[in-house]
């Protein structure tokens, strides 16, 4: 049996119960067989929750790029470790080996060293999905600078938040992108910010898209000169286990983006164990997770636990819709592609397309298919698995946040059998705990509660940066001596966990507890509905009453809308009660979603409660035009 790699259902309750009973002695196992030190640790774990302070490997000293890249040279120097996939499907593809990003990330991390960077500064990263943004990311690490990947999707006031909060010396950026039929002018998006940052030195500028753009004398270069002139090689800056790897920006429910701090060591050992297990990788194996690098799913799982595993991973710069809605099945079938990793909400706008897309290809050569974002409805599950894997390639439903680095509920593929909108097990070392509104844990199977973690993991955040008591307010004060999600979650009665959503969204009726995931579940069974989204609103008698705001599947739906809305309640009623019954149902042509998918249930929250005035940060919404409509047909 082998602790690195999980293949049973038994080995993975074994291999559990070891992880929970000696955490110290099995992730020193991990650690050592698996990675590449240049010093032991002195000390697996120390933590203590009350601060909260969290440290795993002190002592030892590391880098990761050498573990992502130098140490598969000899044996896999020739092997794709990036495969890099353009938006535009008549620009040919392009194939980096391990040898090749080697070479490419030693001359970005000499030009970082040139222009200034040393080790502890910190790197604004704001790219498109093109293959400087990884090599960026890993020529930051090089030489330990924190990189701050800031999603190229964000406004310029959004970057300039973030800019300034990390104090960052540097932007690397490019003179635009690409987004389907589309160019975004990502230059402009960067002067416009860096007026308002006064500690940004540099800009390295990458040419993607070829326009004419301003170039700042003294502080912006051209990348390509820059890194046809560096050397070759360079050095690994040795780092503390304990030192910053990165910081990453996650809204949070109320005030600015919260700076999440992750560590060197714990990092890697987590993002990688997770990546070879709970998605099966084999040495031959092409993996694909359509995430943005921008985005924590795009740094663990495109980034630095493919790489750690000496995979072949792609990186797709364009859309699912581009240049037709074949987009990613045509990238299965080109590249054959083995391990597929997408949110339920391009499932969903993919199943909303029909099955024609994908009958063209043949994606005989999944094996794995992955979601992460949300939860996953149980129709769209069902889309995924009879169209996409044709019932071979199970689903793992993978369960974790920004804040915990990498995955933490979720099946082991071919091991723990699947169950549709279930994320199912505790992954490997995770210790997760149901607690009741009186700070109480919650024992047994088949309840509800709200989702906290009683033990640290090894990729687990730090800080927040520059404010460690809002790390330790929002996370660790709710419940005593536990990491507190912010998520709800059901565990059925095998032990399985569901998560029911942010527990924001649960909203109280007449004393009854309802997840919106369960009754959005029930109302997209409806035929004609494509997506759907629940909100509460006060209500005289029942203290809340629910709002749903429904989109159908086709627009100018000719059906009575009455009888529709008596549909939906019908289908609500039978599968969850007459309780969970809507009160308004109002049909939107969209909702407001943020640019990583998730529906911003905030303002759905205020319209629904006819408290306009001030719908709060609009910045990060992807589609801003659905809301004035919404707020126009409100019922
Ligand atoms: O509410 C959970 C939901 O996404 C939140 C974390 O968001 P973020 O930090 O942006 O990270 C997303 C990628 C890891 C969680 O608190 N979430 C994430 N995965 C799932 C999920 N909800 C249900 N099922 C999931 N598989």
């Amino acid at each position: 049996m082998s602790n690195y790699h999980i293949k049973h259902l038994e080995e993975y309750y074994q291999v559990y119960r070891k992880s929970v009973r000696n955490p110290e002695v099995f992730w020193e196992e991990i650690a050592e067989e698996h990675f590449m030190w240049r010093k032991k640790w002195d000390n697996v774990l120390s933590w203590d929750f009350t601060k909260p302070e969290v440290k795993w490997f002190e002592g030892a000293q590391l880098n990761i790029t050498e573990n992502c890249i130098d140490r598969h040279l000899h044996i896999r120097g020739d092997k794709t470790a990036i495969i890099f996939e353009p938006n535009n499907p008549e620009e040919e593809a392009q194939h980096i080996s391990y040898r090749d990003l080697h070479d490419k990330v030693c001359r970005f991390a000499n030009v970082l060293k040139e222009q200034g960077i040393q080790k502890g500064d910190r790197v604004c990263i704001y790219l498109p999905m093109i293959p400087e943004l990884a090599i960026s990311v890993l020529a930051c690490a090089r030489i330990g600078a924190i990189h701050s990947v800031v999603f190229a999707g964000f406004s310029s006031s959004a970057l300039a938040t973030r800019i300034n909060d990390a104090t960052c010396k540097m932007v690397i950026t490019s003179d635009g992108s690409y987004r389907g039929a589309k160019t975004i002018d990502l230059k402009g998006i960067v002067d416009e910010a860096l007026k308002e940052c006064a500690c940004v030195e540099t800009v390295l500028v990458a040419k993607r898209i070829n326009t004419e753009i301003h170039m700042e004398a003294g502080r912006d270069h051209w990348l390509q000169p820059l890194l046809d002139e560096a050397y070759h090689d360079c050095v690994p800056e040795v780092m503390e286990a304990e030192d910053p790897l990165f910081i990453l920006y996650t809204s949070g429910s109320t005030g600015k983006p919260k700076g999440m701090v992750h560590s060197t060591a714990g990092y890697m050992v987590y993002s990688a164990y997770t990546f070879k297990n709970v998605f099966q990788y084999r040495e031959e194996d092409v993996y694909w997770c359509t995430a943005d690098i921008g985005w924590i799913t795009g740094h663990s799982y495109i980034v630095y636990g493919p790489l750690c595993n000496g995979a072949t991973t792609v990186m797709f710069e364009g859309v699912p819709s581009y240049p037709d809605f074949g987009r990613f099945w045509e990238i299965v079938e080109k590249h054959k592609v083995n391990q597929f990793y997408t949110a339920p909400t391009a499932i969903r706008a993919l199943a909303k397309e029909g099955v024609e897309h994908l009958e063209k290809h043949d994606l005989s050569s999944l094996k794995v298919l992955g979601t992460v974002g949300e939860p996953i409805n149980e129709e769209a599950w069902h889309w995924y698995d009879d169209n996409v894997g044709k019932r071979k390639a199970p689903i793992v439903d993978t369960w974790w946040q920004t804040e915990t680095g990498g995955i933490m509920i979720t099946p082991i593929p071919f091991a723990t059998p699947t169950k549709p909108t279930y994320a199912t097990l505790p992954f490997i070392g995770i210790q997760p705990a149901l607690m009741d509104e009186n700070g109480n844990e919650i024992k047994g199977n088949q309840v509800d509660g709200r989702l906290c973690i009683k033990f640290p993991w090894p990729s687990m955040a730090r800080t927040i940066w520059g404010n460690h008591q809002r790390y330790k307010d929002t996370y660790f004060s709710a419940y005593e001596n536990k990491y507190f999600t912010g998520d709800g979650a059901l565990r059925d009665e095998v032990g399985y966990y569901r998560i029911t959503g942010r527990v924001d969204d649960v909203i109280i009726v007449s004393g009854h507890n309802l997840g919106t995931a369960p009754i959005e579940d029930a109302i997209n069974e409806h035929p004609a509905v494509a997506e759907s989204a629940i909100v509460g609103f006060p209500h005289d008698i029942k203290g809340n009453a629910l709002y749903g705001y429904v989109t159908l599947k086709e627009t100018g739906e000719s059906r009575n809308q009455n009888n529709l809305r008596k549909e939906i309640n019908q289908i609500i009623t039978e599968q969850i009660g007459p309780i969970a019954k809507l009160d308004k149902i109002q049909f939107t042509n969209g909702l407001p979603k943020t640019r990583s998918g998730k529906i911003m249930r905030r303002i759905l929250r205020k319209i629904a409660g006819k408290d306009t005035s001030n719908l709060g940060d609009t910045s990060t919404l992807l589609n801003p035009e659905v809301v004035q409509d919404i707020m126009d047909n409100a019922l």
